[in-house]
């Protein structure tokens, strides 16, 4: 039998659990024109969610593109990564795509290919030296709307990690990208991260592009008591024997963060295997056995890490991240002074090891947190 928890890739159907009011709420929005900032912190399901909603608004046929920006690393590869995306999205016939690049990427000699998937790609020719090349640009960005109206049918454009746009093409993308996606009826956009702060940023520093451009929608934890539901059926359905108080002892170590809970539930299912009792020992011991796995990995990022940011990092791990900038933390783990503090922050942030939560700030990875806890 295959292992029920699943983790580590954007997950569909029965691994998938709740988030039914995000689901309807994204699901009934997007239909209309809307700009949606979907933020959470990392590892919460975001593009779980988004693949879940792209399939209802296919379901509803509408066209709908799925970019993720994390994995490109130039403008050049960011407009033919979404060229083809947008492509894609609109025509699965191939002699019709060709026509409509034609039609509508007349100054950037777009050259076709059929990928091994049968899926058209597009590559485009342009060098990005002269400021002629940016405008020609807007082609691209426009081909969502053209072709809705073409269609006469919605686009819907999700960006996932979006907040990576400015590291792409600076400030030059996120302006051309504002001033052309301000003009779109037919089109609606969803931009997707889990770099909190710097998405606030975006939507919130008036000097920004994307200043205002759209409504916030943040991603909580999924409930707990519909967490707990889903680790007990997915073990019991399974023919294991776990007690509620069990689950909710994974939660809480796992803090509820989507991720981790299947992480630790995927091993301790492989784990108490032959027994098919899961048990608080179980849960220790595959926590120390995952913790483990990783030392290699944390010790090398701790010995890379400045005297300061050590101090800081076992400061936010023993007081769970608050009141860092209180006399009394700041004397206690030696930080100098709030000013420091909130420097370190920020490089900890850029770092992608916290995060800032409302009134706290939190290690991204759990597991991290409870290595250095250990350290000390
Ligand atoms: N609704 C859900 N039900 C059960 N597990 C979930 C759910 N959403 C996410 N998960 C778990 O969390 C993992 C990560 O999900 P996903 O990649 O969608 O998160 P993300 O917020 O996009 O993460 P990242 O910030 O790393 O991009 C999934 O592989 C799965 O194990
Ligand atoms: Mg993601």
């Amino acid at each position: 039998m295959a292992n029920p928890f699943v983790y580590g890739q954007s997950i569909l159907g029965e691994a998938f659990t709740d988030r039914k009011q995000e689901i309807d709420y994204l699901f009934q929005a997007l239909q209309s024109p809307a700009r949606i900032f979907l933020i959470s912190p990392r590892r919460y399901g975001k593009s779980s969610l988004l693949q879940v909603v792209r399939q209802k608004l296919v379901q509803e046929d509408l066209l709908v593109a799925y970019v993720d920006l994390y994995k490109i690393a130039s403008m050049n590869e960011f407009a033919d990564i979404y060229a083809s995306a947008i492509l894609n999205a609109a025509d699965t016939k191939i002699e019709k795509t060709v026509k409509t690049i034609l039609e509508m990427l007349v100054r950037l000699r777009p050259k076709l290919a059929i990928e091994s998937t049968g899926a058209p790609s597009v590559t485009l020719d342009y060098s990005f030296q002269s400021k002629e090349t940016w405008k020609e640009l807007e082609e691209v960005y426009q081909l969502p709307e053209r072709i809705a109206r073409k269609k006469a049918n919605r686009f819907v454009v999700m960006f996932d990690e979006f907040q990576e746009a400015s590291i792409i093409g600076g400030d030059i993308l996120e302006k051309q990208l504002r001033a052309v996606i301000q003009t779109h009826t037919e089109v609606s956009y969803v931009f997707a991260g889990s770099k909190c702060h710097l998405l606030y940023q975006m939507v919130q520093d008036e000097k920004r592009p994307f200043y205002h451009m759209g409504e916030i929608f943040p991603l909580d934890k999924i409930p707990e008591a519909e967490m707990a539901d889903f680790v007990l059926d997915r073990f019991s359905q399974s023919g294991y024997r776990i007690e509620p108080l069990i689950a909710q002892y994974i939660l809480k170590e796992m803090r509820n963060i989507p991720y981790n809970v299947q992480l630790l539930c995927h091993r301790l299912w492989a784990q108490t295997r032959d027994a098919k009792v899961v048990t608080s020992e179980d849960v220790e011991l595959t926590i120390r056995s995952l913790l483990y796995t990783y030392e290699a990995i944390f010790g090398e990022l701790w010995d890379n890490l400045t005297t300061y940011q050590k101090r800081l990092l076992q400061a936010i791990a023993l007081t769970g991240g608050k009141n860092l900038f209180s006399s009394e933390t700041i004397g206690r783990y030696g930080l100098n002074a709030s000013s420091f503090v909130s420097k370190g922050l920020s490089l900890l942030q850029k770092k992608n090891l916290v995060e800032k939560h409302n009134d706290h700030y939190e290690f991204n990875d759990i597991f991290f947190e409870k290595w250095v806890i250990e350290r000390k």
